[in-house]
């Protein structure tokens, strides 16, 4: 047996572990949150008195991370388009494709935030976490039209001729079937007001994944003006019930 393949000592593991779950920033160390780690399929978290002691001089890092965009002081819904949405293409074009079809701007809006959960953090259950990171700041139609495009995607409605989507097909096969939960959600959205608001995120939706359309942010910053309430003292900073969820994706790396 050479001595590569001789079993690593825990200690060896530990400080491996350690070395994957932080980067050192000039004196601040920045840590992973535990989903990181659990999305790499490891239930696993840095210890804090591990990570100090084998880094006496440095403290943790508790504001910015220097390897991500700056973000201004006061951030706007602009700010995190442009500095923490990783896909920008997809929502431009949803809600391209809603103003060109003449929908009310609640609708547009709609289309333009409904995945912003998956652009900016979390693919499980994104119409819930998108929803809820922007329901203080926009119409109730708006915000509940996106935590129900959850569910509503995967059933056809012929009256608007949406039908379930092919890609959904390549994507997770064509025996999945959407779990209680979400035929549940869908039962309920069916008869409600705002249905057919969510529903036009999902017609508009199954259209916008073009690379090569040209679509700008530019379009839509009246709309955003006039439909998403901007607080004051900077997104994240505001104490809204999502507050929270703003500030951490300023700053996903704080060890506290
Ligand atoms: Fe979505
Ligand atoms: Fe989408």
């Amino acid at each position: 047996m050479n001595e590569h393949a001789k079993p690593r000592t825990l200690s060896k593991r530990a400080d491996e572990l350690e070395e994957r779950m932080m980067h050192e920033l000039g004196e601040r160390i920045a840590v992973k949150s535990t989903l990181f780690n659990i999305a790499d399929g490891k239930v696993e978290m840095a210890s804090g008195p591990a990570l100090k002691s084998a880094n006496p001089d440095k403290y943790f890092l508790m504001g910015a991370d220097p390897r991500l965009p700056k973000m201004p002081k006061k951030p706007t819904l602009i700010d995190f388009f442009k500095n923490r949405f990783a896909s920008l293409n997809h929502l431009l074009q949803s809600a391209t494709h809603a103003l060109k079809g003449g929908h009310s701007e609640k609708v547009v809006l709609a289309c333009l935030l409904h995945d912003v959960g998956v652009a900016s953090f979390i693919r499980c259950d994104h119409g819930y976490w998108g929803a809820q990171m922007i329901e203080p700041y926009v119409d109730e139609e708006v915000s509940w039209a996106v935590r129900t495009h959850q569910a509503l995607r995967f059933f056809p409605d012929p009256s608007v001729g949406y039908e379930y989507p092919e890609m959904y097909i390549k994507y997770f096969g064509a025996d999945y079937e959407p779990e209680p939960y979400i035929v549940a959600e869908y039962e309920r959205a069916r008869n409600h007001k705002y249905y057919m608001t969510s529903r036009m995120i999902c017609v508009n939706d199954v259209y916008s994944f073009d690379p090569s359309a040209k679509v700008e942010l530019n379009d839509f910053i009246d709309i955003i003006g006039r439909n998403f309430r901007q607080p004051e003292e900077g997104l994240g900073f505001d104490s809204s019930p999502s507050a929270h969820m703003w500030r951490t994706l300023m700053w996903p790396t704080r060890f506290l």
